[in-house]
């Protein structure tokens, strides 16, 4: 059975996801590189195991955490449905039909806030997503135009972005501090309130709460 061992060595996965970070970076939007995809599937396979997902479906996890995103530098809209079709065309024989629905589903649904979730493979990919935020993450250096959009300005006011996982009391909690010197929590929410719903929403499926916890304030 196919690792994401063996996916990482892809050349096109891997150049997909290059081309990505190069589109991106020229439309100043917050890096979804290699690093990115790396760290989304190391996180999904952390949480796949410590809530006590099969060996394969925290395969399957940091499978669809890696190449979440590499269809971005087709279109940052529809990047999801983009991204499912294209790993279905790079490994339809790679997969039986079934784990390959999970994947191209997982991918589709990490950006699809509407969605209502059927999978636990979604939702683990959904918290590994949407808990990088982080001052790394901003790729424009000009502190001017830094300044001027507040998703860079929010990605750059966070010091340190951490998800723990508490399988006694049921807890999925983000911890991030952030500069408020730099950003009032105000904005933070206002970008980020629709992620952490839907953060609560893939930690529900899970059977988990979901908490945020902000500067060690316990918000939820
Ligand atoms: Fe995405
Ligand atoms: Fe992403």
């Amino acid at each position: 059975m196919i690792t994401l061992k063996e996916i990482q060595k892809n050349p096109s996965a891997l150049e997909f996801i290059k081309q990505t970070e190069i589109a991106l970076r020229a439309l100043d939007y917050t890096h979804h590189g290699l690093k990115h995809s790396k760290l989304v599937a190391n996180r999904a396979r952390t949480v796949a195991r410590e809530i006590g997902l099969s060996k394969r479906s925290q395969e399957l996890v940091s499978i669809a955490g890696f190449t979440h995103d590499f269809a971005n530098f087709l279109s940052r809209t529809y990047h999801n449905y983009l991204g499912a079709l294209i790993f279905q065309q790079l490994f339809a024989n790679d997969f039986s039909p079934k784990e390959l629905a999970i994947v191209m589903q997982a991918i589709c649904n990490h950006d699809k806030y509407k969605m209502k979730l059927s999978n636990s493979v979604s939702a683990v990919v959904i918290l590994a997503d949407k808990s990088d935020v982080h001052r790394s993450r901003v790729t424009i250096k000009d502190m001017k135009k830094i300044k001027s959009d507040i998703h860079n300005r929010v990605n750059y006011a966070t010091k340190s972005s951490r998800l723990g996982i508490n399988k006694k009391s049921k807890r999925i909690t983000l911890s991030l501090k952030i500069d408020t010197n730099f950003v009032p929590l105000m904005e933070y929410f206002e970008i980020f309130t629709e992620r952490m719903v839907y953060c609560r929403k893939a930690a529900s499926y899970l059977g988990y709460k979901f908490g945020l916890v902000l500067n060690n304030i316990k918000l939820l």
